[in-house]
């Protein structure tokens, strides 16, 4: 019999795409969102409304909702505490949590959310799977296109990064959801590590765009682990898809060129 899979955060860039490569290989999928789009069972991670109507007969969740922006340790740490306390009720059997390379290497707020909330997963009784994945490129895509506003591009001088597509986190994190518990895996990348100045003069590239790149330097501890490498995998370059492919397909998609 074909698992019943609930995606929290179904809605968003990386769940939608889990949800689509889960409907495809067979599974039972439900997704759960606080804003009850259509076709979404509403749960609010927040208030835990409707929270234990969704996981009520689910065999595995796979958890990517988050809240970076509103109540981010509510939502998020505090949200997955509610959300695990009712799958283990419910006799859930698996938990597959996305997660952020570098989170313990890289003092950030938003960091420290995302490593108390794996610590929620890991304490949890339901067992689980941790998946760390560096940035999306749909992430990266948005930050340059807000930077290309301006009459130059101002970028921390020397951040290294490692994106990576999020189809392809999307189709690891779907053979997770469809193995048994394994703790934490190891951590995904994209095929190539560069300086953020080298990514967004890619992006300008593609974008047929000579626009200056200003370097600004950043101080500071959390600076200096970005520009370290800190949220980065060299060894782990799971990603097949660059990023010069990804924006190639992007504008052919969105401008028909
Ligand atoms: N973006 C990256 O570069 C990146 C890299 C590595 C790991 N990750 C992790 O991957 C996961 C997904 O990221 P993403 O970029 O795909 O996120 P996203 O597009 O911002 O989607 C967030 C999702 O969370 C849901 N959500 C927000 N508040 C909620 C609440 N109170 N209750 C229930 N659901 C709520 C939203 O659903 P509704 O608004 O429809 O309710 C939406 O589906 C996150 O855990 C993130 O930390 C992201």
């Amino acid at each position: 019999m074909s698992p019943e899979i609930l995606v929290t955060g179904g809605t968003g860039v990386l769940g939608r795409q889990i949800v689509e490569r889960l409907g495809s290989a067979g599974a039972g999928v439900r997704v759960m969102s606080h804003s009850g789009k259509p076709g979404t069972l509403r749960g609010d991670l927040l208030t835990g409304e409707g929270v234990e109507r969704a996981v009520r007969g689910v065999d595995t969740i796979v958890h990517c909702a988050t809240s970076p922006f509103r109540k981010p340790t509510q939502v998020d740490v505090g949200g997955t505490g509610h959300l695990l306390r009712a799958a283990a009720r419910a006799g859930v059997s698996h938990c597959v949590y996305i997660s952020i390379v570098g989170i313990d290497r890289a003092s950030y707020p938003y960091y420290r959310i995302k490593l108390d909330t794996e610590r929620v997963v890991e304490d949890s009784p339901v067992p689980h799977t941790i998946l760390r994945a560096t940035q999306f490129y749909d992430l990266i895509l948005t930050a340059m296109r807000f930077m290309d506003r301006l009459p130059v591009m101002p970028l921390p001088f020397g951040f290294l990064g490692q994106p990576i597509d999020s189809g392809e986190v999307a189709d690891f994190m779907v053979e997770l959801a469809l193995s048994e518990p394994a703790g934490r895996v190891p951590d995904v990348g994209g095929p190539e590590v560069r300086p953020l100045e080298d990514a967004a003069r890619t992006y300008l590239d593609v974008m047929g765009s000579r626009k200056r790149i200003v370097k600004l330097p950043f101080p500071g501890k959390t600076a200096r682990a970005f520009r370290s490498g800190a949220i980065t995998c060299p060894e782990n370059r799971y990603g097949k898809i660059r990023w010069e492919e990804f924006l190639r397909a992007d504008r052919e998609a969105n401008h028909g060129r």
